[in-house]
């Protein structure tokens, strides 16, 4: 919250308990939004809450309470607009409180103490001995700026790696590689060559499906625990793997505090399975164990273990579940994973809310959408590469970064650092594509749009970034102090000012909703006001008092697009 919305939260308190409202009820209640439509206010709190804790109407407790919000140094008005009371500041408070708390990289600009809270960030978790999937690619990216984004704001936060390491579908790639694969062939190329031993697989089995019961039997072996051919195997696969998708992590800047995948909860599992027993929900089903879940709306039971001894991926779910309890005490444990696995959290959550675990209440599955891709008649449809429905994210990041090296060699050949330049751009634009919308609406992967200069891009961002930073380079004097500075000057910039403001209410939003897509739309709008304001205000070539106000602000704006591409896990480039 920046000092102007804690002065004017602080006065409404006040208001509301003169009115007779109970304060502690009334604190969370007190929210100060933009407004719909900036011509209202700065600010604007509805009142719909506070009326039925006052037993009012709304529009005559927006009434009340405008009346008592008298303006004073920071407060210019306040007047009710039916059920809201709309709030102007003074345009002097206004940017001084903006721009020194932008200069001094205070909350909520700069990170946060700490919020107390403490946020499992289960995310990317690709398949081991498989290319990314796309779907894995949006996980990544998603939660890598969720990561960035709690921690701004003060959580602790565990960036976790579930990795598919474990189970039948690594089972399947395993029997593949046993009947048909070598060493030598597999070190030359691991990740591709692993995919074509999966596609055969995939083909041979059709004409032979006894390969399902080698797989199951290869899976039975690995879960036996002896060290035997099966546990080479796996360990073979999941090194070479772990070595390949390394390559796009760092590329995207994505780091983890956990790789712990599947097979970390190998020898968890029991007491996870003890437990379920002892709370008496399990029931047998055909020598199987599952749990029912009807009474909770969830019509397929959730099933623990196969007949045939073996565990499931929801088993491992489940130990997962409480081995972050036990370890990390989170207050939310956001699974980031494609809507598509639905059912699949609906049901764990379910089965830790029928065993009345606590840690039920943290679990949250942050679905989203699928990439779509244009055919050659115009068409849009699910992402498929060459490959079937996989891509090798490393061949889509250098596709880009290629794009991109061509157009700067068009439009700057002489840009020093450009192929380094390239790559912060070309990874960006796939990125801010992915976080540009809510996460629930499929993404549209559209080269020509994706890298737009003009438009609502990530180069479009950057390039307002490295803009700002050209313009302080050739003023070249020192960014003044903002108390040394006249901010009555920049009543002219009060629209950049207003935007800067709200930084605050998007990266909590964002935080709560787990919806990145509010810091990239604050990006877009930054940038688009800096620009505009840069039009026909000049920095370079004016009067002392004019150029040193301004410079600060364009500093401010630098500093902040920094910071909110940084939320998403984008760098900004101080050239290009
Ligand atoms: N490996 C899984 C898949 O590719 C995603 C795992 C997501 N995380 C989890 N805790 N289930 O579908």
């Amino acid at each position: 919250m920046t000092d102007l919305h804690s002065h004017l939260r602080a006065r409404l308190l006040t208001a509301v308990t003169e009115l007779g409202l109970p304060r502690a009820e009334a604190e969370s209640l007190v929210r100060l939004d933009p407004p719909k439509n900036r011509d209202h206010g700065d600010v604007a709190l509805g009142t719909f809450q506070l009326a039925k804790l006052a037993g009012k109407a709304p529009p005559a407790l927006a009434a009340e309470l405008a009346a008592k919000i008298t303006a004073d140094a920071i407060v210019e008005s306040a007047s009710a607009a039916g059920p809201f009371v709309n709030f102007r500041f003074r345009r002097g408070a206004l940017a001084r409180e903006v721009l020194s708390a932008i200069q001094g990289d205070l909350a909520p600009y700069g990170k946060a103490r700490s919020n107390g809270q403490i946020v499992c960030i289960d995310f990317s978790s690709p398949n081991i001995a498989k290319p990314f999937h796309i779907g894995h690619m949006r996980s990544t990216v998603i939660g890598n700026s969720l990561c960035r984004i709690h921690r701004h704001q003060g959580a602790t936060v565990h960036g976790i790696n579930h990795l598919g390491d474990w189970g039948m579908p690594f089972a399947k790639m395993m029997t593949a590689y046993m009947r048909w694969g070598n060493e030598q062939e597999l070190h030359k190329s691991p990740m591709r060559y692993m995919f074509d031993l999966y596609k055969r697989y995939g083909v041979e089995v059709k004409q032979n499906p006894a390969l399902d019961d080698e797989a199951a039997a290869h899976f039975r072996a690995l879960e036996s625990g002896a060290d035997n051919q099966e546990r080479r195997m796996w360990r073979l696969l999941r090194d070479e793997s772990l070595k390949a998708f390394q390559g796009p992590y760092t590329r995207l800047g994505v780091t983890f505090d956990h790789v712990t995948g599947e097979s970390f909860f190998e020898d968890k599992m029991e007491a996870a399975m003890q437990r379920v027993t002892a709370s008496s929900v399990l029931e047998d089903s055909d020598g199987a164990q599952v749990v029912w879940l009807k009474e909770l709306g969830i019509k397929e039971p959730c099933l623990l273990r196969k007949s045939d001894g073996t565990t499931l991926y929801h088993t491992r779910d489940l130990a997962a579940a409480f081995y972050r309890e036990q370890q990390f005490h989170p207050t939310r444990i956001l699974y980031v994973v494609g809507a598509e696995q639905k059912l699949h959290f609906d049901q764990l959550k379910g089965v830790l809310t029928k065993m009345q675990e606590p840690i039920a209440k943290a679990v949250e599955h942050v679905p989203f959408g699928l990439v779509l891709s244009k055919t050659e008649d115009g068409k849009w449809e699910k992402f498929a590469s060459r490959a079937g429905n996989a891509v090798f994210l490393d061949e889509i990041l250098d596709e880009s970064v290629a794009k991109v090296r061509s157009i700067i060699r068009e439009k700057n050949p002489d840009l020093p650092n450009a192929d380094e330049v390239a790559e912060q751009i070309g990874v960006s634009a796939i990125v801010f594509n992915d976080l540009k919308n809510s996460r629930i609406k499929d993404v549209k992967f559209d080269w020509d749009a994706m890298l737009n200069f003009d438009g609502e891009t990530g180069p479009y961002v950057q390039f307002a970034c490295a803009r700002l930073s050209s313009i302080l380079r050739k003023v070249g004097t020192q960014v003044p102090s903002v108390d040394a500075i006249d901010c009555d000057v920049l009543a002219d910039a009060e629209r950049v000012l207003l935007v800067m403001m709200d930084f605050g209410t998007a990266v909590q939003r964002a935080a709560e909703q787990s919806e990145p897509s509010h810091v990239t739309a604050h990006t877009i709008a930054l940038a688009g006001e800096i620009h505009s304001y840069l039009r026909d205000h000049y920095v370079v070539g004016q009067e002392a008092k004019v150029r040193d106000a301004r410079l600060v602000l364009v500093d401010a704006a630098r500093r902040l697009l920094t910071t909110g591409l940084s939320l998403l896990g984008i760098k900004a480039p101080e050239r290009m």
